[in-house]
This record gives C-alpha cells, structure tokens and sequence, in this order.
C-alpha cells in the first residue's frame, strides 16, 4: 500500500500508526525515510542488516537468516563499486555471485528474495515503512518494484508500506507499468468538515473543554480542513483561550499568532529553496487562484511562452513544490501555498 497525499496531510502519522498496528500483529518491522540525495541502496542495506541479525536471534533450526547476511554482504560488496568506500560490520563471508552485479533491479530483487526466506524459515512477516518515496530515482524505484512484485509472485511474507507526494502513483507506473496493480494508493486529503470538527473538539472534549461552534466553522473555514493547519489553529486557540467553551475571537486571535508561524516555518523553508525564477513562476501560478492549472495559463499570467517555462516548472516538480495532477496540469503540492506566495510577493510585476 502507498499512500499519497500533499505536505502535511497526515502521511506519517498514519504511516506511524499503521507499523505500530503491525508491530502489535507480530510483524518484524523496518521504516526508512527516503532523502533527496539519498541512494536506496546504502539505506536499505543498513536497516536489513539489522532486520536479519534479528532474525537469526530468533528461535529456530535453519541456516537461511545467516545466508540472509551473506547474500547482503555481497549485495554491499557491489555497492563499494557505486558508492565509494561504503561498508557495514556483517562478520560474514559474501555469497559470491548473488546480488553483486552491481545492477539494482537484479540485485534487490534478489536481496528481498533472501531476507523473505529467512523470515519464512522463523515464520515470521516483515512490515516494510518507507517514507517519500517519490524521492528515490527512477531505477531505485522500479527495483524496488520488482523487489515487492517478487515477493508476491512467490508469496513470501513480505509487504510494503510506503507514502509519498501525489507524483509517487506516476512515478511509480513510469518505472514499472505493473506498478499500479501490485500497489493501492489509498489517497491522503483535507478532512471533512464533520471530520474536523471532530478532530479538534473530541481531544478538548477529554480534557474537559469545549469548542463554541462557530469557533469550529472558523478554524475550518481557514484551515480548509487540512490536519497539519488544523493541528496549528487546534494548539494556539487552545493556548490563548482563557475558559471554556473556546470562543470565536479565541480563533481570530489564534489566527494572528498562526499566519505569522506558518509564513516563518511551513511556507518559508520551502520558499527559500527557491531561485527567483522559481519564485516568480510560483507567484503567477498563485495570482490564477488554487486547484491546477495549465502551464498555458501561468505563461499567459507571465507573459511568456509556454515552452519557455519547461525547464523551470521541472525543476519545481523535482522540488516538489508542484505536480502534475493530469496530463498538463499543475498545482501546489503545499496547502494554502497560493495565498503565502501572495501575501510574501504581494506584487507581481510582469517583465
Ligand atoms: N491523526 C492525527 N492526529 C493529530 N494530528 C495529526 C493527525 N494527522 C496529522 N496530524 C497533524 O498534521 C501534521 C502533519 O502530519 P504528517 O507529518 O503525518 O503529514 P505528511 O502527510 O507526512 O506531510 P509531509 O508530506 O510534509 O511529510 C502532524 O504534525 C500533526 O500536527
Ligand atoms: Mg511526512
């Protein structure tokens, strides 16, 4: 299952909850939070060295946890070749001739196929986590496609877990076009208003405080159900009302803390990673309002050719600032990020 969904949405969290629930059920679990420059390979083989040490502590007979480890020895001996000087304590002579040959989407598949039959020798399942994952690279990504396509071919008890930014699902269908029948793509969203309601009034609740209703439209009308900005108006109008029920103008005073945040925190370590270039295609985009739109539109915004904005609504694509939600289209993968382009660039002069 890969979940998909913007900044902010809740991905993690649930990602969390879902390896505790798993972790509870008796699954060997393993997260992994995928980096931009970051290769797979390095940071996998780390967390299954562990996950086979493990293995081979358990109780047992076999000897499939300790091939595990030579297998992943020689599976990290190719990678020296790709990463430089890179090396992780096994103990263990490699298993020459499986997973080195130094190509990704022989090698993890082989890997998997390894570690699986080790956990199947205990009877034990393994619960894969893997956060981001739109930022592994198109090989990385269709290996560890055919990885998981392997282990359901044979079976072994082996699953993934992964979230991402709503480019995974096409990310992951150009890698390996199978891609979209092993995988559900649950999406991630705003909460309804009923939803968020509930989100904000229920822990209150617990504590013994209560929300006055119009409060609650407020903070949806603003947050537009969004968890991350509901958590954030949840916390300052929690923190400045002074009885219960929390009122109204505990809200617009909570605004006026939390607009000022965001723009600091949320909104602007993003922005700084931004060229002017990128700014001020971003401050277009904003100016034609939120939900997606055309790269024709923004250039008429920008008074430019369309074909001249290719290489920079790339490169934010790959910031992953935008995305593409249908063929052509593009939008915000942030939130309210419109209304922060606009109130941080108020003007926008055309040039
Ligand atoms: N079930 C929840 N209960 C309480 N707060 C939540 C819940 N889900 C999300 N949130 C709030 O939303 C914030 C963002 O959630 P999370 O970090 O999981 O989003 P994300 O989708 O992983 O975002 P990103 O793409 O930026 O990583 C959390 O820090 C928390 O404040
Ligand atoms: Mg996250």
């Amino acid at each position: 299952m890969l979940l998909t969904g913007l900044r902010g949405v809740g991905k993690t969290v649930l990602l969390n909850e879902i390896e505790r629930q798993a972790r509870a059920a008796g699954y060997l679990t393993m997260t992994i939070e995928a980096h931009e420059d970051k290769p797979l390979a390095p940071l996998i083989a780390t967390h299954l060295r562990s996950l086979l040490f493990e293995l081979d502590r358990m109780a047992g007979a076999g000897f499939k946890a300790k091939r595990g480890l030579q297998v992943l020895r020689s599976f990290v001996g190719s990678l020296k070749l790709a990463y430089g000087d890179f090396s992780i304590g096994l103990g263990i002579d490699p298993e020459v001739g499986t997973a080195d040959s130094g190509d990704l989407e022989i090698d993890l598949p082989n890997l998997f196929v390894a570690v699986a039959e080790a956990a199947e020798e205990r009877n034990a399942a393994v619960a894969l986590f893997i956060d981001e994952l739109q930022y592994f690279n198109h090989k990385e990504l269709a290996a560890l496609i055919m990885a998981m396509h392997r282990m359901q071919q044979r079976q072994l008890p082996v699953v993934l877990l992964g979230a991402g930014l709503p480019t995974l699902p096409g990310l992951a269908g150009e890698s390996k076009s199978y891609a979209e029948r092993l995988f559900s793509f649950p999406l991630v969203g705003a909460l309804s208003e009923d939803d968020s309601m509930r989100a904000l009034r229920e822990p209150a609740l617990a504590a013994g405080v209560a929300f006055a209703d119009d409060a609650l439209a407020e903070i949806f009308r603003l947050t537009r159900g969004y968890p991350y900005f509901l958590q954030e108006w949840g916390y300052q109008s929690w923190n400045l009302a002074t009885k219960s029920p929390i009122a109204l103008q505990d809200v617009r005073n909570a605004t006026a803390v939390v607009i000022p945040r965001l723009d600091e925190s949320f909104f602007r370590v993003r922005y700084d990673r931004l060229t002017s270039g990128e700014k001020t295609f971003l401050r277009a985009m904003a100016s034609l309002g939120a939900g997606a739109r055309r790269t024709s539109e923004i250039a008429a915004a920008m008074r430019v050719k369309p074909s001249s904005l290719g290489p920079v609504r790339d490169k934010l694509i790959k910031k992953g600032m935008v995305y593409s939600p249908a063929h052509g289209d593009l939008a915000f993968t942030v939130p309210l990020f419109d209304e922060f382009m606009i109130r941080t660039m108020p003007e926008f002069i055309v040039t």
